[in-house]
């Protein structure tokens, strides 16, 4: 085992906090130094194995900041409650690479990031709507590849998506960000499945609605989907926004997305697994007017054979969070989460993130999942 190469802030703190990649900013680093931690942070750019996050945290470690490229079973957390550490957060808001009932059995409380990734994940599901449904990066590639001979009443058609069905999966924070960015900016009419209702979201595309109206507009709609089924055969652009578990693996498969319109648009944002890759690489094949947009990938990094190949596909390396203001937001996050955890300190109780990214700082810990089974609150 080759040991980390790490660059290490403040030395002689004493609590040793390990974080597996470098994060931007500096305010996370404020954080943990002010409670008295030496951060050790692992320069280097691959994705360190189970063996080498078990070698890191070695015979002594307080708390730890890891990514969702790494697996933190039940195995790293016992080694890290063994090593003396009380505190993990995962550098995301998504933690399928956590297990969490693992962590819980360790006695180590886990935090992630919501809050700071809302606006800008959806942000980039838009854009990917966008670029999927009007073909721009075919188009670009046509322009740089000098084939463009003059303007044809034919060239290029892509999807109107004004007036149209957006149907999201997932109807949480992201999704309903993501849903309202098509049905306000677009005048699309809503579909959403999701086990519960959003009363908000409903609510807020009813005034939506009304204010359209009393300005001569058409108003929009929304209906919460019964099925997963009626909302993939009435939509015109199905947006992925759930979490990834055992019942969302595959959850869009060949029947899935044979029930899309042939013309439809299909963005996935949320986590690869949820689309199986090989059904959708052999439905675009067959289905040229199927457009698709992707963050995720169910192998990442590597793609299923022939997804690289289609015209019909715009992919991006799982970026949708990556703008300056949320990375830092998640970084400040993640390790205040674990500063407060180590010095005892609560668990916050709203939603609102946004007094941990600025002023002085907070003496809690903005978002751990599994606070109440170890009765933090
Ligand atoms: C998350 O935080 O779960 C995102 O996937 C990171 O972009």
């Amino acid at each position: 085992m080759t040991p980390i190469e790490s660059t290490v802030h403040n030395p002689e703190g004493s609590r040793r906090v390990i974080v597996t990649k470098e994060l931007p900013g500096s305010r996370w680093l404020d954080y943990l130094i002010a409670a008295g931690c030496r951060v050790e942070v692992a320069t280097t750019q691959e994705v360190l194995s189970k063996g080498d996050i078990l070698s890191w945290i070695g015979d002594r470690c307080d708390g730890a900041i890891g990514q969702l490229t790494e697996s933190w079973d039940p195995e790293v957390f016992a080694a890290l409650a063994e090593a003396g550490g009380t505190a993990y957060s995962n550098y995301a808001v998504g933690y399928d690479n956590v297990d969490v009932p693992g962590a819980t059995r360790a006695g180590i409380p886990v935090g992630n990031t919501p809050g700071v990734l809302t606006e800008t994940t959806a942000e980039m599901a838009t854009a990917l709507t966008f670029a999927a449904g009007r073909r721009v990066v075919e188009a670009d590639a046509f322009m740089r590849g000098g084939r463009y001979e003059g303007w044809l009443p034919t060239l290029f058609m892509g999807k109107r998506f004004h007036g149209g069905t957006v149907g999201i999966v997932g109807a949480g924070r992201i999704g309903a960000a993501y849903a309202r960015m098509l049905v306000e900016g677009h005048k699309m009419n809503l579909v959403y499945f999701d086990l519960h209702p959003n009363a908000e979201l409903e609510s807020f595309v009813a005034d939506y609605a009304e204010f359209l109206e009393a300005h001569g507009e058409a108003g929009v709609t929304c209906r919460r989907a019964e099925t997963l089924e009626e909302l993939l055969a009435t939509s015109d652009i199905v947006s992925i926004h759930t979490a990834l578990t055992d019942e969302t693996r595959h959850l869009i498969g060949a029947p899935e997305l044979t029930a899309m319109k042939d013309d439809a648009i299909l963005v996935n944002s949320s986590r690869g697994p949820v689309v199986d890759e090989v059904a959708l690489v052999e439905h675009c094949q067959n289905h040229p007017l199927f457009t698709v947009g992707l963050d995720v990938f169910e192998d990442e990094p590597a793609m299923k054979d022939g997804l690289a190949e289609l015209d019909n596909v715009v992919i991006v390396p799982h970026i949708a969070s990556a703008t300056t203001w949320t990375r830092e937001g998640m970084a400040t996050l993640a390790a205040a989460n674990v500063a407060a955890l180590l010095q005892g300190q609560p668990v916050w109780d709203g939603d609102d993130v946004l007094p941990f990214l600025s002023g002085d700082l907070v003496p809690a810990a903005p978002s751990v999942i599994n606070a109440s089974d170890l009765n933090l609150i």
